[in-house]
């Protein structure tokens, strides 16, 4: 049975563009994979914590404190969620040129030596095989063409994150000049839209 883990990261709630792309996009994997587990996180809704010196324990260290040893079973949860996943629905607004804290704060609680990513001679080494992901990246400008190409540090971040952990296999959908007023905003949905559909049908093709 296909797994597909959906992250969510927006702020916006029902109004987030990543967020009705990312439904539209799970309703076509769901029709190319009847019965798939659906595991979602929608951390724009329900963040999980940031890493401070209360918690740190619990994702690099040994935990001792209660806060410590909670921080470790989400973590554990987190990563064992990533690992099942053969297919990852992610939707990222950009937030300051980069991606939403929660979505970093994601990351930090998934990137765990030993378990995601290993430290050998030939330097880190990513755990994680054979899975796919797409990326919907939300946009108020223009950053995939353009002089704004070069603060596009939302992209080549996210490639480098699911790289370390072995997940090379990673598809963008671009949704942008969201801020460009209404038109310009139906016209990104609906591109990516036919980008997404594209996309499912091609990985559904490359699965038979
Ligand atoms: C805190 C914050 C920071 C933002 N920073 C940027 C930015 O650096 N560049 C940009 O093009 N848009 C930026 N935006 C606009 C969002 O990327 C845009 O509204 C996008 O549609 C948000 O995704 P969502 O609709 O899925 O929530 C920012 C929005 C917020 C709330």
């Amino acid at each position: 049975m296909t797994t597909i883990l959906v992250i969510e990261s927006s702020a916006n709630g029902d109004s987030s563009v990543s967020g009705l792309l990312v439904k539209d996009a799970l309703r076509d994997l769901l029709a190319a994979h009847p019965g798939a587990r659906i595991i979602h996180r929608d951390l724009g809704a329900s963040p999980v914590p940031h890493v401070t010196t209360a918690n740190l324990a619990g994702v690099r260290g040994e935990p001792v404190t209660e806060t410590e040893k909670a921080t470790r079973t989400l973590s554990d949860t987190l990563v064992a969620e990533l690992k099942a996943a053969d297919i990852i629905l992610m939707g990222v607004p950009m937030y300051n040129f980069s991606v939403p804290t929660v979505l970093r704060s994601w990351f930090d609680h998934v990137l765990r030596a030993g378990l995601t990513f290993s430290y050998t001679e030939a330097g880190p080494k990513g755990l994680l095989d054979g899975k796919r992901a797409i990326v919907i990246e939300a946009r108020g400008g223009l950053y995939s063409e353009g002089p704004a190409q070069a603060i596009d540090f939302q992209e080549p971040y996210l490639r480098q994150l699911f790289g370390f952990t072995g997940i090379t296999d990673v598809t963008f959908v671009h949704a942008e000049k969201i801020g460009f007023g209404p038109e310009a905003r139906a016209a990104a949905i609906d591109g990516a839209r036919a980008k997404l559909a594209g996309i499912i049908a091609s990985l559904d093709s490359k699965a038979a």
